[in-house]
């Protein structure tokens, strides 16, 4: 069989409207938070369209959970949910498999999983689940790659993270939300998503409070049920859209998003000199003439987010100056820098931070080696003068719905094409 590359030739000019979908990074929260229920359906409502979305579905079905995915709404049924060891391969796939240990833990009291995989941004340990989980009662090892959560009782803890980690606190926030007493989370992070799973947890019958805030207090209950949830718009990938439209963009519309939610990323596309207008639940765009170069520092929520460094840096190489950006969660996540070269971008990283100097890109044969390196390379076949061709597509459609037909409507000259394996 052969494989898929996505090819785009630059220079088209974007317009019109696109929708942004649901969010990725709380999606693969709340799918594994649902098989809590153990009364009634979780009905899960404005899902993206993405793989990462279908392999959390079969690892449920490993567990005897009821799904059913109608287009953007997914339903499950845990009622009759068995605990059972789950399997490398598929765990592996994604990162956020690792949501499966909070909520089994909380279900079953057991969990056996292979370790997390997901996108290569250099060391990605899971040290702060494990220290969380342990504090409410559970013996935690690792066998021969295996991954053993077991616990008598879970019982509430107070629990001070060593750094600000995204999975660590929804993942304590789902197991806690069954513990017997009183959980304090501290130095947790306050990313929009955590708030999203709050919501589903407090909905399902769970006592969540202070999420979006430093601190997190959870009363543990004894069962939770079913409920509807709409989750949050995705916040990075309407940041993906915001830079395509600051790139190539004459009055492109971003529709469905939480302005407050994207703040950061306005304000530095604002000091670059690109023409924005928020209204309330989107942001219209236009490309100026002249971009200034900036510097950019990825933080933590509400700071510049580290998911949208790599797609902003072929914008970079628009402005009359030198660009920097540095990467405080993830030093190592430039391996976006090797393509950009091969596309005549002048970028030079140095430890944590990438130097980017004005260039003129030009189509070549670009590797996706993660999800928004990825979406980079695709900003930057729609710069580019000629065809760029993505190899390694599966990554970008691990997080993006239909990014391909989304960005064709806006203007773009961009297909799929298969090619023969070797
Ligand atoms: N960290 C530890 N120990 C831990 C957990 C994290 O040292 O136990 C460190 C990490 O190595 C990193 C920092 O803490 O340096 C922050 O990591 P965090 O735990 O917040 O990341 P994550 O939960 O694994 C989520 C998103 C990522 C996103 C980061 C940061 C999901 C499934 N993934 O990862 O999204 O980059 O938060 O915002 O929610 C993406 O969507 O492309 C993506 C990689």
């Amino acid at each position: 069989m052969g494989k898929e590359v996505i090819k785009v030739r630059g220079g088209r000019t974007l317009s019109g409207e696109v929708e942004i979908s649901g969010a990725k990074n709380s999606a693969v929260a709340l799918i594994p938070a649902s098989l809590m229920a153990e009364k009634g359906e979780v009905v899960l409502e404005g899902l993206p369209e993405i793989s990462d979305v279908e392999t959390l579905m079969s690892l449920l079905n490993d567990l005897n959970i009821k799904t059913d995915l109608e287009g953007t709404v997914l339903k499950i049924n845990a009622e009759e949910a068995e605990n059972m060891p789950l399997p490398n391969t598929k765990v592996q796939s994604l990162r956020a498999s690792y949501y499966m240990m909070g909520a089994m833990l909380a279900r079953f009291k057991k969990c056996v999983i292979g370790l997390p995989g997901g996108c290569p941004l250099g060391p990605r340990p899971i040290d702060q689940h494990i220290k969380g989980f342990e504090a409410l009662g559970a013996k935690v090892t690792n066998e021969h790659g295996a991954m053993y959560l077991v616990a008598e009782e879970l019982k509430g803890a107070k629990i001070f993270f060593d750094v600000v980690s995204v999975g660590a606190t929804i993942n304590l926030m789902i197991a806690a939300s069954c513990a017997k007493g009183r959980t304090v989370l501290e130095n947790v992070a306050k990313e929009p998503e955590i708030v999203d799973v709050a919501s589903l947890l407090n909905n399902m019958g769970a006592d969540v409070r202070g999420a979006g805030t430093d601190t997190i207090k959870i009363n543990g209950v004894e069962e939770l049920h079913g409920t509807t949830h709409n989750i949050i718009p995705d916040r990075i990938e309407a940041g993906t859209y915001m830079i395509a439209g600051a790139a190539a963009g004459d009055s492109f519309t971003v529709r469905n998003i939480i302005p407050t939610h994207m703040e950061s990323l306005t304000a530095k596309l604002e000091e670059l000199g690109v023409k924005i207008e928020i209204g309330d639940d989107y942001a219209t765009i236009t490309k100026p003439d002249e971009y200034r170069p900036v510097s950019v520092k990825t933080q933590v929520y509400p700071g510049f987010a580290t998911d949208l460094q790599q797609p902003l840096t072929p914008l970079l190489f628009k402005a009359d100056g030198v660009s920097k950006i540095t990467e405080t969660i993830y030093p190592a996540r430039f391996r976006h820098v090797d393509e950009l070269n091969r596309m005549d971008g002048k970028i030079e990283q140095k430890g944590g931070s990438a130097l980017i100097y004005p260039s003129e890109l030009k189509g070549a044969d670009v590797y996706a080696s993660d999800l928004r390196a990825g979406a980079c390379l695709l900003i930057s076949g729609l710069l580019a003068d000629g065809v760029t061709t993505i190899h390694n597509v599966n990554h970008i459609d691990r997080g993006y719905t239909d990014i391909v037909k989304k960005l064709d409507t806006l203007g773009a000259d961009i297909w799929r094409e298969e090619i023969s394996a070797d």
